[in-house]
């Protein structure tokens, strides 16, 4: 049964790849360009939902939707964690970094200047890296333990997973560990490569439910299309809760 609406529901999504800063001028990215999570505020917000988009992309924001900027995977755990308390939706379409520098340097690190007459120094600065939380997996934690405390469902909570395989069934295989892995309610897998979904203005969807179920497949598709095959599935989900 498809087609009753998110009017009202408060609707929370993280969109684009974190910049994890090295120094005022550098920071490690990714290709993510926040198309998806752009297209599925757009969409929740036609069917009525409020939506917040907690987004380190830079794209025009969507009519009628609440945008809270953020850039490293911390600031987006700090603020999905936030917005994650009143939320009826809770989706994360955010490329975030699993690592980041584990130092940050004031100023800008600097190429060591060889003496006049003398050759150009060969050694390079070595970037160690620490890994940043697990934002999704953290968000189903607090979410089942403010339902333990209060007995207020919380959330419905729904991740994403890029994955490369050679076959469909390689991508849906790596997406049932990772729901099982993350504990969320839906896990939409898509797959990714060299000029693949990431920044493209297409993509191929497949929704997964409680068990590994697959609920619903789009694509190759608009990011809009796959967004409202999303959302359908999220709105069947709300419906069957007990
Ligand atoms: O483990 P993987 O990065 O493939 O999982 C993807 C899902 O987990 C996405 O929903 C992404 O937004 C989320 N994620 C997260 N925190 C991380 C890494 C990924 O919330 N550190």
């Amino acid at each position: 049964a498809q087609g009753s609406s998110l009017a009202g529901l408060d609707v929370v999504i993280s969109a684009g790849g974190t910049r994890e800063p090295l120094d005022p001028v550098r920071y490690l990215g990714n290709r993510s360009s926040g198309k998806q999570g752009y297209a599925l505020a757009t969409v929740a917000a036609a069917r009525g939902a409020q939506v917040t988009l907690v987004s380190s992309a830079s794209l025009p924001t969507p009519a009628g939707v609440r945008l809270v900027a953020v850039e490293t995977a911390r600031d987006l755990e700090a603020a999905m964690s936030e917005a994650a308390r009143t939320a009826d939706v809770v989706v994360m379409a955010a490329a975030v970094a699993d690592f980041r520098p584990a130092t940050y340097a004031e100023a800008k690190i600097k190429k060591t200047q060889a003496a006049p007459g003398e050759a150009e120094p060969e050694d390079a600065p070595v970037v160690e890296l620490v890994r940043n939380p697990d934002i999704l997996a953290g968000l189903v934690r607090e979410r089942d333990s403010r339902r333990e405390r209060s007995g207020e469902p919380g959330p419905l909570i729904v991740g994403f997973a890029a994955e490369t395989g050679d076959a469909e069934g390689d991508v849906l295989h790596h997406a049932r560990a990772k729901l099982a892995r993350k504990g969320c309610d839906l896990l939409v897998a898509n797959e990714v490569g060299v000029g693949v979904t990431f920044g493209q203005d297409d993509t191929t969807v497949h929704v997964l439910g409680p068990g590994g179920t697959l609920l619903a497949q789009a694509g190759p598709t608009t990011k809009a299309a796959a967004s409202a095959a999303v959302l359908d599935a999220v709105e069947d989900a709300l419906r069957d809760r007990p």
